[in-house]
């Protein structure tokens, strides 16, 4: 073989062994999925679309980000009195058992951003009755532990309880011993969204950025906590 064809046919092999490893690198990355919960029983309203933004900014941190909009408004979600431990047979058989558990055991996201508007400084009874609910999946294995959970507020007053709304949620997290997540300055607890202009939450500023830094931080905790 003269000196330029062998150049040429080494190149080629090398290309060829390059790209079959870069594809085969590319087949073990599985995706890495963030689910976003809104529990404002307004479907679609300030919650859901700031649940929307934060989503967004998160698959911006990686192609591998993946995320899925759970939106509680106008579901029937039952109040749960049953014990620790239920059996399937004792569970309300509501939009909860078969729209809103498939959405978070089949299979387990990899991140969760939770948002709730600030009902009197308080969570919202839907968040609370949903967090309530999500105790079947601390048993008989805690399926949430480790996972990056963030969380979001929006109220109608500046100072209207969203930093206390997000404290509650995180509280309960931590029954599932996830990793809580926070928000970056000068939003430290997670999102605080304002809802000031008629249902416009897009023209909340403040709170959208801090709804974008929510979700990229979310994705960035989800990609390291799932490389192997
Ligand atoms: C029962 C009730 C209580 C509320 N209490 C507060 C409150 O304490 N602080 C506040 O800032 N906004 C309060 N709001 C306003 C909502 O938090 C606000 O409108 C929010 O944007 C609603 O979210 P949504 O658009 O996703 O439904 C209250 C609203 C309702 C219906």
């Amino acid at each position: 073989m003269d000196r330029r064809k062998f150049i040429a046919t080494s190149f080629a092999a090398g290309a060829a062994a390059s790209l079959a490893s870069s594809t085969a690198r590319a087949a073990d990355k599985k995706s890495v999925n963030i689910v976003g919960v809104s529990c404002s029983p307004r479907k679609g309203k300030t919650t859901a679309t700031s649940i929307k933004v934060a989503l967004e900014a998160a698959k911006t941190v990686d192609p591998q980000i993946e995320t899925q909009l759970l939106d509680l408004g106008g579901m029937n979600i039952s109040v749960w009195s049953g014990g620790a431990d239920p059996t399937d047979a004792e569970l309300p058989k509501d939009d909860f058992e078969l729209k809103v558990l498939p959405m978070l055991r089949n299979p387990v996201p990899d991140g969760l951003i939770i948002g709730s508007p600030s009902y009197f400084r308080s969570m919202s009874a839907l968040c609370k009755v949903f967090l309530d609910r999500i105790a079947v999946l601390r048993s008989p294995k805690l399926l949430l532990a480790n996972k990056p959970v963030g969380v979001l507020s929006v109220g109608a007053y500046r100072n209207g309880g969203q930093e206390l709304v997000i404290e509650q949620i995180q509280t309960v997290m931590l029954c599932h011993e996830v990793m809580i997540i926070g928000g970056k300055p000068p939003a430290h607890q997670g999102a605080t969204l304002w809802n000031a202009y008629n249902d416009d939450i897009m023209k909340d500023e403040f709170g959208i950025a801090s709804a974008k830094k929510l979700g990229e931080r979310v994705a960035e905790a989800a990609l390291r906590l799932t490389q192997k």
